[in-house]
């Protein structure tokens, strides 16, 4: 049996459409997903889009819209521009989706029927932007949202409460056990503190609206639609047929929820407490990345500066794109988006040391050899660098399980400067001239091995180039690759390099002009 990977992104709000943030997430699970399918997993990879709740129903009557006509067509924007991305999502799952309806309405009895639901009223104060309720104590002086800043509503209504507080040791046991349940883990000490300080319970249904998922008919309160993050959070398990056709579910804990650092405390608290009622394992990791910038100033479509992740991947290339939002950030901070530090990602790092690499190499190849690498000829002149190379891929696997894609690919680097400076240290067109062939063919096979490990490790963080390279290198890019010249470090067979077009052409100046706000945007 195949070891399961299961990653999820957050379930995006239809009040907008996808900007560089949703981007960001789902890519980084694509990486995930595609990082272990190459592992030889069985993976499984969630996305979809989250449509209910009072900010969807305000946002579709503000158009005109029906909630339903309204999130129909967000929602298949989202859809449509993963495709466009080549993400390679297993299911894209909508809150409106009748299995989820049946899902969530079971948990809800579920936890009723256990005791850890009971009627009440709910008086206080709610941000319909966060989808969030507050206490007099948590709200600014002019009672706006602690997060968000936007002004709050004053709530008094009927609700059903989840017994939170019950969890509250619980949560801090599993916190305790589990080093890695939240990633980074330095975000972990945060929630144990806010957890220490009390957890009140839990407004769960809303009766002032209607777009949303009723109580189970059971209950017999027909007025009452389920609170938005417990029908949201739920679709982790929803996906894989909970409380529906439960064919999934052995998929089940989620490997990696990744998710923004805004909705942490929905993650690591109340997600986790409501998988303790349903008596479900927990996820192996929460896993919370930092905001993205716009030149320094937090992006929102007031402000217009909104970068739009279609343009950027169409004008700069997608696996560059990829590769620059990875790299240029470490996971869990926040980073700032702009074209002179993008473009010069991909003169440098792609273009100067790695695209360049492989021409040196293909160029070479023709002028001495027709084409013909011998890889085998490399063992003997470059041994010691091979088993470096070995070496430095037996840390890789670590940080990618902690995310830390960033460093990973400053690992893959190393190896590529290897390469780099090997051709620098042998001079081939001397040794060319003394008669060397022998060393030269060396050289060659093995900057060809290096390269082939580099196109599979690279392969899940930019799939369409390192194809390229595959092609130019006679290997696919798969599962038995990756185990044969990844894992085991094995040679590859001696074959004939294919002349592939230069990857990375340099990029001179930003090819959109800053002033113009044509990063950005339109609004919906
Ligand atoms: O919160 N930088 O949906 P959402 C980086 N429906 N990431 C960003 C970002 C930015 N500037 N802006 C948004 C919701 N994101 C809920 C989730 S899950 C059960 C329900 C990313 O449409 C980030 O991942 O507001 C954030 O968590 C997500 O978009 C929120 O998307
Ligand atoms: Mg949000």
């Amino acid at each position: 049996m195949p070891e399961k990977f299961y990653v999820t992104t957050p379930i995006y709000y239809v009040n907008d459409v996808p900007h560089i943030g949703h981007a960001y997430t789902t890519i980084i699970a694509d990486i995930l997903a595609r990082y272990h399918e190459l592992k030889g997993a069985h993976t499984f990879f969630l996305t979809g889009t989250d449509e209910h709740g009072q900010k969807i129903e305000q946002a579709a009557r503000s158009r005109g819209k029906t909630p339903a006509e309204y999130s129909d067509t967000i929602s298949s924007t989202f859809r449509s521009l993963w495709d466009h991305f080549g993400i390679r999502y297993d299911r894209f799952i909508r809150t409106t989706d009748e299995s989820h309806k049946v899902g969530v309405q079971k948990a809800f009895a579920t936890m009723l029927a256990k005791g850890d639901i009971y009627k009440g009223e709910y008086v206080g104060h709610y941000c319909v932007s966060c989808e969030t309720f507050f206490t007099e104590t948590q709200i600014t002086k002019d009672h706006n949202c602690p997060d968000c800043g936007k002004e709050t509503q004053l709530l008094k209504e009927e609700s059903y409460f989840f017994r939170l507080s019950a969890y509250q040791d619980r949560l801090l046991t599993w916190y305790d056990a589990n080093e890695k349940c939240i990633l980074p883990t330095s975000r972990k000490s945060e929630v144990v503190r806010f957890v220490e300080g009390g957890l009140d319970d839990l407004s769960i249904s809303r009766t002032s609206f209607t777009w949303g998922i009723p109580l189970p008919v059971s209950v017999g309160d027909p007025k009452h639609v389920i609170y938005v993050w417990l029908d949201a959070l739920m679709n982790y398990v929803t996906a894989l047929g909970y409380g529906s056709h439960s064919e999934n579910m052995d998929l089940w804990p989620a490997d990696y929820h990744l998710i923004g650092k805004d909705i942490l405390r929905f993650h690591t608290i109340f997600w986790p407490a409501f998988l303790m009622s349903l008596e479900l394992p927990l996820p192996k990791h929460i896993a919370v990345h930092g905001w993205w910038t716009r030149d320094g100033t937090k992006m929102s479509k007031s402000r217009g500066n909104v970068v739009d992740p279609k343009k950027m991947a169409d004008l700069y290339h997608l696996d560059s794109f990829r590769y620059f939002l990875v790299r240029e950030v470490p996971f869990g901070q926040d980073g700032d988006f702009g074209q002179r530090a993008l473009i010069d990602r991909i003169n440098n790092d792609l273009g100067n040391d790695l695209g360049n690499l492989l021409n040196r190499l293909i160029g070479m190849s023709y002028k001495y050899f027709d084409g013909v690498i011998v890889s085998g000829q490399c063992e003997k002149y470059y041994s010691e660098e091979l088993k470096r190379i070995q070496t430095v891929i037996g840390e890789l696997d670590q940080l990618m399980v902690d995310i830390q894609i960033n460093r990973y690919l400053e690992y893959l680097w190393r190896i590529l400067s290897m390469g780099n400076k090997a051709i620098d240290t042998a001079k081939p067109w001397v040794r060319m001239k003394e008669g060397k062939e022998a060393e030269v063919q060396a050289l060659l096979g093995f900057i060809a091995n290096l390269l082939a490990k580099v196109a599979l490790l690279l392969h899940p963080i930019m799939p369409e180039i390192t194809l390229k390279m595959g092609r130019a290198l006679k290997i696919t890019l798969d599962a038995t690759s990756f185990k044969t010249y990844v894992t085991e470090g094995q040679l590859l067979a001696d074959f004939t390099i294919e002349k592939v077009p230069p990857l990375f052409p340099k990029i001179e100046a930003p090819l959109i002009a800053e002033a113009s706000g044509g990063l950005s945007i339109a609004a919906p």
